[in-house]
């Protein structure tokens, strides 16, 4: 049974009574508008721990773009209805007053390298806000592993980068990507696109399974402009970035070497919906 909780010391309380009776926690934390890719998640921290949290909170110092924030889909019946088929135990549905009681945090995070790339370099400060608010939700909610997923990839290595450099003491595990059955990755901005969008959309999964194909037999400068070519075939997407990096740094790479973990990224705009993607090779 879902139980849903607003205030963070009701949330203690109960998470403390369930780890003082020996159970261990996982915690999914999102902002809602939750599609199979939040749910994925859910049902892995329900595979691996007795209780599972879910937190909603469209955090607002994680948006660059205030049309952006603005416009964040909100759909909390059918979000409620998903948590409660997944199996999650709590959904934690704080305010902004709640979440931010002195208001913007003065603190703030430098991630380093990680952050001036991609994401970092494209939507200044919001790395930032999502340091700031993943801390404050894993001291809330003290789990013992939390799921956050490879689709934001840059984020993921973000937190585990905080995590291990603070001592948190959580297991943050990655999560493979969901797409639909087009390629598209789900993502709670897709809800924003019109049914025209949404036909073009899955371009962006063939751009990167294209550059991956040729990663071993051309020149990376051609890669990067086979991949925008593919892109202008469609005018209304607007490439950001496409970049070939090392998957653990996401620091940008030039040639192709079979030893190491590449992390093909990109980022576009459809309309005024911002979409991004990925295809991390391990190794
Ligand atoms: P949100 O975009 O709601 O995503 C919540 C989690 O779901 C993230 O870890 C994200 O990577 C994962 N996710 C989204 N789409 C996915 C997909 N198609 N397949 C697999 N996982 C997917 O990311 C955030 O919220 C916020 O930045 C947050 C971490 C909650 C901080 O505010």
């Amino acid at each position: 049974m879902l139980s849903v909780i607003h205030q963070p010391h009701e949330l203690q309380a109960l998470l403390n009574e369930r780890k003082r009776q020996g159970a261990s926690i996982g915690f999914v934390p999102t902002m809602g508008a939750l599609h199979d890719g939040h749910a994925s998640l859910i049902e892995k921290s329900w595979n691996e721990n007795d209780v599972t949290v879910c937190s909603i909170f469209v955090n607002p110092t994680q948006f660059n773009n205030p049309d952006d924030f603005l416009h964040y889909p909100k759909t909390i019946e059918q979000d409620t209805q998903l948590l409660q088929e997944a199996g999650c135990d709590y959904l934690f549905l704080p305010t902004s007053e709640t979440m931010y009681p002195t208001g913007t945090p003065r603190t703030r995070f430098d991630f380093g390298a990680l952050e001036t790339v991609m994401e970092g370099a494209f939507r200044a400060g919001h790395f930032n806000g999502v340091g700031i608010i993943v801390s404050k939700l894993l001291h809330l909610v003290q789990p013992d592993k939390a799921y956050f997923g490879l689709k934001d990839l840059q984020q993921y290595l973000v937190v585990k980068q905080l995590v291990a450099d603070l001592g948190f003491p959580v297991q943050i595990i990655g999560c493979p990507i969901i797409r639909d059955e087009d390629g598209l990755a789900m993502s709670s901005r897709n809800k924003r696109l019109t049914a025209t969008q949404r036909a073009i959309a899955p371009l962006l999964y063939k751009a990167l399974q294209k550059a991956e194909s040729l990663l071993a037999t051309k020149d990376f400068g051609q890669i990067q402009e086979e991949v925008a070519a593919l892109l202008a075939t469609e005018p209304s997407f607007k490439l950001e970035y496409f970049e070939i990096a090392d998957g653990q740094t996401l620091e940008s790479i030039k040639h192709y070497s079979p030893e190491k973990s590449i992390a093909l990224c990109i980022a576009a705009f459809l309309g005024d919906v911002r979409l991004i993607d990925n295809i991390l090779i391990e190794k």
